[in-house]
């Protein structure tokens, strides 16, 4: 599966490691779908001793983990080397249970069969080929491992989208993975019992800026191949504005963020079908488990 396809990924990596010093003070949203998707973990019986927080970033789920399962370990994987300094900062100096690991989602260089859970919180939607991603995780995750992760819908700012759709025709929003494609390509990494759901969280702003500041803040620039690389000049961004007020509400601009929450199991033995079917097959012990 390699959707979104169209993301620089040296752009990705640059845009997340300039701000990793601004990132708490705009991550608001990033810490309430990291809560909520925790919350998910109050129902397993998971007693995790190797947990890999996947797009870790300056550590928010890492901190909540450790405080979940105080004898874990805990291996904190980014694409940007800035987030992994930042998130270091809050680990504890002696008998730290934290480890670093700077790597792409795509190539985790974890060894097989050792990993007892997988978190990863709104990084997925800037994973190039998800197939590779989940096929990695299946590879990593000991027998009936739980692969927990939020990521973002289509539907996600799409009142910006269309605002800058009034001021030009370049590509400025990313593009985000449909739901049901994310679980086809759970089950085709050999992932049994994938569960899906998702939910608009939107975020109000007085005005565009407002919203423009908190996305550059968290580094979620436009990584678009085909995004315009020039600088936006100021009549360009007062029609931007004008474009937005038209989704104002009691005062307010709205930016809806498709949050979307998945979990799978890796399978007790490998089940991946050879033929390229999606069928497989787990005992029912597995099942009482959950
Ligand atoms: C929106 S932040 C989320 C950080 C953290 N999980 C949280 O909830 O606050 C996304 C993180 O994913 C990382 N990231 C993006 N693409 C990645 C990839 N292909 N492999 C590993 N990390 C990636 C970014 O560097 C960034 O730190």
């Amino acid at each position: 599966m390699n959707s979104p396809p169209d993301l620089d990924m040296r752009a990705v990596r640059r845009a997340f490691d300039d701000a990793a010093a601004t990132y708490d003070l705009h991550a608001a949203l990033q810490r309430e779908v990291a809560d909520r998707l925790l919350a998910r973990l109050d129902y397993t019986t998971v007693k995790p001793s190797l947990i890999l927080d996947l797009g870790a970033g300056t550590g928010y789920c890492t901190r909540q983990l450790e405080q979940r399962y105080p004898r874990a370990h805990l291996v904190l994987a980014d694409l940007a080397p800035a987030m992994l300094s930042a998130a270091r900062g809050s680990a504890r100096r002696f008998f730290s249970r934290r480890h670093y690991v700077c790597a792409d989602a795509r190539a985790l260089p974890l060894a097989p069969a050792s990993v007892d859970l997988i978190v990863s919180s709104l990084t997925l939607q800037w994973c190039e080929d998800l197939g590779a991603v989940f096929a990695g995780c299946a590879r990593i995750l000991k027998p009936g491992g739980l692969l927990l992760f939020s990521t973002l819908g289509p539907d996600t700012l799409h009142e910006l989208r269309a605002a800058w759709a009034a001021v030009d025709d370049a590509p400025h929003v990313n593009r985000f993975h449909d739901m049901h494609l994310v679980g086809d390509a759970l089950i085709h990494s050999g992932f049994s019992s994938p569960v899906m759901e998702r939910e608009d969280l939107t975020v109000t702003y007085a005005d565009v800026l407002g919203l423009m500041r908190d996305l550059k803040g968290i580094g979620a620039h436009n990584a678009h191949q085909q995004r315009a690389r020039a600088l936006y000049g100021r009549r360009q961004l007062t029609r931007l504005a004008d474009a937005y007020e038209r989704f104002r509400r009691d005062g307010l601009l709205p930016a809806t963020y498709e949050t979307v929450y998945g979990h799978a199991w890796a399978p007790q033995r490998d089940t991946r079908p050879q033929d390229g079917s999606t069928v497989a097959t787990y005992p029912l012990s597995q099942l009482k488990r959950r």
